[in-house]
């Protein structure tokens, strides 16, 4: 095949994004973990969990490409904060700037889709990391809570769910 899904994901949603994708598309899917050899594929769609801006295991896989002349690339963010928001995907677009060569920076497919959290189900890394997040969001002026801000407050210590597998045809239509 030439075409594959390749996914990062630590709690699940971003995975459950990716494998309604290979469904809808019947391209190959696999955990960034288990890919190996990226260049052999023409297609290539990446999803990636965002952790404090990085998309999770997006540079160590797309490191490896060496030509990407004939390829199609779409990368797929899968975040808490609302990809609706203008400034929220223009702050995540800036962040993958260093995690991606210029090359793919300049030629992928950028799309953004909204994941969720459960935190009684974060590691005890990830609920430290979101504690001290927390504690500094919530005591910005009003002006400076952004919606990245703001959906990391509304959601903390709590479950919030917003896969919504339609949002899935952005990528479909872009394919
Ligand atoms: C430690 C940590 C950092 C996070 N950083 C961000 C972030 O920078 N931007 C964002 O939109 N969401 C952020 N999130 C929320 C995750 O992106 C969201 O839960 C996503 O659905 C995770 O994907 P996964 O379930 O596939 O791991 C963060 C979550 C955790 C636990």
């Amino acid at each position: 095949m030439n075409e594959i899904i390749i996914y990062g994901s630590c709690y699940g949603t971003t995975k459950q994004y990716a494998e309604e994708l290979a469904k809808r598309t019947g391209y190959e899917l696999v955990s960034y973990e288990d890919v190996d050899d990226v260049n052999t594929y023409k297609t290539i769609i990446y999803l990636g969990g965002l952790y404090a801006g990085g998309v999770m295991g997006m540079k160590k896989t797309l490191k490896k490409l060496t030509d990407i002349s004939d390829k199609k690339i779409i990368i797929a963010t899968v975040g808490l904060a609302d990809p609706t928001d203008k400034e929220n995907r223009e702050n995540i677009r800036n962040k993958m700037k260093s995690q991606l060569s210029k090359d793919i920076f300049e030629n992928a497919t950028i799309l953004h889709l909204r994941g969720g959290i459960d935190y009684s189900k974060l590691n005890f890394k990830h609920k430290t990391m979101m504690g001290m997040v927390y504690k500094k969001a919530v005591n910005l002026p009003e002006e400076k809570k952004n919606a990245e801000v703001r959906a990391m407050i509304e959601t903390y210590d709590k479950q919030a769910y917003f896969v919504d597998f339609d949002s899935l045809n952005i990528i479909i239509n872009s394919i």
